[in-house]
């Protein structure tokens, strides 16, 4: 036994026993190297921003403030420009009918790139998300702002910023540039349906959103300081575009917004104040001008109205090139214009792709001392503020396990009753009510441009930046509602354009329902000053509407001029930009399985030449006033199953509104 002991191969297994145990005991005794305090999530967020500012160079810092778009975001530039944050453009999607599983796949890569460098500072993400996660395909795609506003129901903004936000997060998206704030006061704008309303009381209280978004401050909660609740289902939201964007001459997008302080203030700049009591995460500034000044080189505004006076502590970002369009032609002395606005405030420039010459320009202004460090590192504290208080330093990337949640069916229903809540019945028959329709009609016809095109019920920002035509993404179209909701026996006859020769063959309609309305569009692109139905949408109503009893619905991001064929149209609804669930929203109203409840967010003008004419003006004509919407119930001693029954009159009718 001993000889065994004393082999050779039994030695040098032992000695290799002992230097494995040796070995694993030094390693043991190896002391983790602390927590770097920025990167300690239990320590309070300033700590962990004054930590991590205090380690950080020139170059990460203004890195910091850059925003660039997907298509020059490489991992190299992510990784050589300390690149602080990344968006897609309206469109810019990274591939065409991109999956949600590929919008996580690349934002999963960029984070890999930015975590990468010396501090492993996350990127923060944005995108358009402003009616549902509407770039991409599949998503549930909402009412757009102006219809929400007609809805004016905050539990219902709320529901519809928690649904947002858990589609966003399943793509790996912590932050929406929404939502819009403007309180657009000419209809001819093109972002008009961005807004929620005409009246700034009602965009105030739409505005609650951001709640759904962000999740809800704690009483107690610093006013002004960013909140998201954490658990990583919330994302941070951009209250935009700040301040006076909607107030534009003739509605001129990007133009000029002519008032006094106190009319800015009471007009546009409230909704801010509601914003940033809600702890919303960021700002976006206006491409517009305030009597002359560029917003995106205003100080006064920027920086003593929003974060003096009115407390603001998130981050203040620019429009896309906004810094360019401060001079005309844009980039005209685009180093001065780069000084003028982060002076003035701004915190993030979305530059989006010539990411060198800006960097260059802010480093040269810095070695200048044009810029102080004290404003660069105002601008980097609130960053990385929304940064930790977004939770993306724990949690930087998509969580998969939300990926069904992207247009999941409670979020469609959740859509659905935003289409029910939004539509505004402006006309119920001539003599008597039209709807509720019957779904037990024989034979019913239903034409028009839009009764069958989801995007065209969508609009602008809607897969691409101004919206498409066709099958653009998931969705029910008009056409299908009605079909799904008839009964079984109803014929219906779905023509786009019924001509002559259809009518001669085709007869005994028991009503017609005609869709009609505006393209697709999206800022400067909807500006119109006109007004007028497009595609033909007048003549179908007339070819229609001269021989059958017509329900006209009307698919439009406001008001357009409806007066020359009003009196033959029997029903009139407006629609406004339904989404994805327009379909069965609708259908459930005009059915009569609920009644309507939207009320106009915007003065219905009879002519153009008025505008812009709104509720609060002295003189004021118009063809359906701010508020206006007839219901089809009244509350009756013999009501039916349902507990309503419909009058033979429009209960809300009264001596000022027209009684159609
Ligand atoms: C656009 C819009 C703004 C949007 C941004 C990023 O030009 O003005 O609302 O959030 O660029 O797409």
């Amino acid at each position: 036994m001993a000889a065994k002991k004393n082999h050779p191969v039994f030695l040098l297994l032992r000695l290799l026993l002992l230097s494995i145990i040796s070995m694993k005991v030094a390693m043991a005794e190896v002391v983790t190297p602390p927590l770097l305090p920025y990167k300690n999530p239990t320590l309070p967020v300033e700590a962990r921003v004054n930590d991590l500012l205090s380690r950080m160079t020139l170059a990460e810092k203004i890195g910091q403030m850059t925003q660039i778009d997907r298509s020059v975001a490489s991992p190299a530039v992510l990784r050589s420009q300390f690149i602080g944050s990344v968006l897609n453009g309206g469109g810019s999607n990274p591939a065409e009918d991109a999956t949600p599983e590929m919008w996580a796949d690349m934002i999963d890569g960029f984070q890999e790139s930015a975590m990468d460098t010396r501090l492993g500072i996350p990127v923060i993400y944005g995108t358009d998300a402003v009616h549902g996660h509407n770039n991409v395909v599949g998503a549930t795609v909402f009412p757009h702002n102006v219809g929400l506003g007609a809805a004016r129901d905050k539990d219902l903004m709320r529901r519809i910023g928690i649904a947002t936000a858990l589609e966003l997060r399943a793509t790996g998206i912590p932050y929406t540039f929404a939502p819009c704030l403007a309180v657009c006061r000419d209809p001819r704008w093109g972002r008009c349906y961005e807004s929620y309303s005409e009246d700034t009381e009602v965009v105030r209280s739409m505005a609650e959103i951001i709640i759904g978004l962000q999740g809800s401050p704690p009483s107690g909660h610093p006013r002004g300081y960013p909140f998201i609740a954490q658990g990583g289902n919330s994302v941070a939201a951009c209250a935009k575009h700040f301040t006076g964007d909607g107030g534009t001459v003739r509605g001129i997008n990007e133009n000029n917004t002519i008032a006094s302080y106190p009319e800015l203030f009471h007009v546009h700049i409230k909704p801010y104040l509601d914003a940033v009591a809600m702890g919303v995460s960021t700002v976006m500034v206006s491409y517009s001008s305030w009597n002359g000044v560029k917003m995106h080189a205003n100080p006064y505004l920027l920086t003593r109205v929003l974060k003096q006076e009115i407390g603001f502590q998130g981050f203040l970002i620019s429009d896309w090139e906004g810094v360019d369009r401060i001079t005309s032609p844009p980039g005209r002395d685009y180093k001065t214009s780069v000084l003028a606005a982060i002076i003035a405030g701004i915190d993030m420039i979305m530059v989006p792709y010539d990411y060198v010459r800006f960097i260059g320009d802010v480093t040269d202004l810095v070695a200048e001392g044009r810029i102080p460090m004290s404003r660069i590192d105002d601008a980097v504290s609130r960053i990385l503020r929304v940064k930790f208080v977004a939770g993306l330093f724990e949690q930087p990337r998509a969580n998969r396990t939300l990926l069904n949640q992207v247009g999941h069916k409670d979020h469609r229903e959740l859509a659905r009753e935003a289409v029910r809540k939004s539509l505004v019945l402006l006309k119920n028959g001539k003599n008597k009510p039209m709807l509720p329709l019957s779904r037990k009609a024989p034979r019913i016809l239903v034409a028009g441009t839009h009764a069958h095109d989801v995007g065209y019920q969508c609009g602008g920002w809607t897969v691409s930046w101004q919206g498409g035509s066709g099958n653009t993404t998931s969705g029910t179209t008009i056409l299908e509602g009605i079909k799904e909701a008839v009964s079984k026996r109803t014929e219906v006859v779905y023509e786009q354009r019924p001509n002559e020769a259809f009518f001669r063959n085709a007869k005994n309609f028991s009503y017609a329902i005609v869709v009609v309305g505006e393209l697709p569009y999206a800022e400067t692109d909807g500006d119109d000053p006109n007004l007028v139905l497009p595609l033909g949408g007048d003549k179908i109503i007339e070819d229609v509407c001269s021989r059958i009893r017509c329900l006209v619905i009307l698919i439009s991001g406001r008001p357009l001029v409806v007066e020359p064929y009003l009196d033959s149209i029997d029903a009139l609804v407006a629609a406004w930009l339904p989404g994805s669930e327009a379909g069965p929203g609708i259908a459930d109203v005009i059915f009569g399985k609920y009644d309507f409840q939207g009320k106009l967010p915007r003065t219905w003008f009879r002519r153009v030449d008025q505008l812009p004419m709104n509720v609060d003006d002295a003189h004021y004509d118009p063809l359906f006033p701010f508020g206006f919407g007839l219901r089809m119930k009244v509350r009756s001693r013999h009501p039916s199953p349902d507990g309503i029954s419909f009058s033979s009159t429009a209960a809300s009718s009264s001596s000022f509104f027209p009684s159609y």
